[in-house]
């Protein structure tokens, strides 16, 4: 949510397996994708959405950098998991930019368990408070630990670029998928899923507007270890496997189809959890991305368990193609990319 310059730039979504990168341009109203990588990294490189090997981290984002052909120096990049809070409050309308801050500042100290100081803030105006409280506006609150943040910019500066956004992984989501969506789905209510290794980004948007955002702890990683498990593969070697589709016959039944009815129920356990925290605004689509978005049958395995039309997320759709990008190549990967997408059109922002 933080834009601290404004130049060109391109989306860097630092994740448990890989660094992602995704390059837009956009001319008039034509938005463009002109490169992409996804590099591999470690297992630990990046773990619970920290950086532990920052030499690792550092090289993949050089030659996901290189892979996507970008010139740009600035990067869009995001944190997500147990080190970032999101809370909405109110404060007062009618104050000037500095006593929205420190009235910000103040309810932070309320809102956020002890430790704030240890952490980095930004907050964003989302509009009238809903709960109809008199002259109050609603405020979306993001914190996000300082040794987390520190650890993507320090791993960014020594590849020799500089962070120029910092987001939150829902939110880009969100972002990549409101450039393509559907004009209904201002009228609808849209739970976003962005299934990954260690994490399921879950963000609910109520006509356009972001209403309920959980992180699950659960996503392919489960799915890795079973494979490993199963044919004896260290974790790397099935995660490579699985990225390639070099996996045996019976893959499907050992690990994939257990795998999709646990990831089936995980996701019913979040939506009933969010349903019973908004019971007036039912689920009427689920989108999903991340790599388990991937799987074959995972739309299928979800809507028999939850009941909603299920669709899996383009991050491409409505862009046009740059250069010599190989269209089938990227649709194999596209909904990986969510992340890096949503980030990559933060340059175009006001
Ligand atoms: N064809 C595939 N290619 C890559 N990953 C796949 C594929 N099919 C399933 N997966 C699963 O998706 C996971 C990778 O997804 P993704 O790249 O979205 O995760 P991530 O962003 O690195 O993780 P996180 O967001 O939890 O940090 C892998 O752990 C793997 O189990
Ligand atoms: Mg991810």
């Amino acid at each position: 949510m933080a834009k601290l310059y404004n130049k060109p730039l391109f989306g860097l979504d630092l994740s448990t397996t890989s660094v992602k990168a995704v390059e837009v341009e956009r001319r008039g109203r034509t938005s463009r994708l002109t490169g992409y990588a996804i590099e591999p990294l470690a297992p630990e490189a990046v773990s619970d959405h920290a950086v532990v090997d920052a030499g690792a981290v550092t090289s993949a984002i050089t030659r996901a950098r290189k892979g996507a052909k970008t010139r740009a120096k600035y990067v869009a990049t995001s944190v997500a998991g147990a080190a970032v809070i999101t809370k909405k409050i109110a404060i007062p309308a009618g104050l000037d930019e500095y006593d929205q801050q420190s009235q910000v500042e103040m309810e932070a100290d309320h809102h956020l368990p002890a430790g704030i100081e240890s952490m980095y803030l930004d907050y964003q105006v989302m509009g009238p408070d809903p709960s109809d409280e008199a002259n109050q506006l609603e405020v979306l609150l993001v914190a996000c630990k300082r040794d987390v943040v520190d650890g993507y910019m320090q791993a960014i500066q020594a590849a020799g670029l500089k962070t120029s956004v910092i987001d939150v992984d829902p939110f880009a989501v969100e972002n990549a998928y409101e450039l393509g969506a559907p004009a209904e789905y201002l009228s609808k209510t849209v739970a976003l899923l962005d299934i990954g290794s260690q994490v399921t980004n879950i963000n609910v948007l109520h006509q356009g507007q972001s209403i309920f955002t959980r992180d699950h702890y659960f996503g392919g990683q489960h799915l890795t270890e079973s494979l490993a498990e199963s044919y004896g593969w260290d974790p790397a070697e099935a995660e490579q496997r699985l990225v390639k589709g070099d996996l045996p016959e019976d893959y499907s039944q050992r690990a994939l189809r257990p795998f999709l009815q646990n990831l089936a129920l995980e996701m019913g356990r979040s939506l009933d959890f969010y349903a019973s925290n908004h019971p007036d605004h039912a689920v009427d689509w689920v989108v999903i991305s991340g790599g388990c978005a991937l799987l074959p049958g995972v739309s299928e395995a979800l809507e028999g368990q939850l009941g909603i039309q299920v669709t899996i997320a383009d991050p491409f759709q409505g862009m046009k193609m740059g250069r010599i990008l190989n269209w089938r190549k990227l649709k194999a990967v596209a909904p990986r990319l969510m992340v890096a997408t949503g980030l990559a059109l933060r340059s175009f922002d006001p």
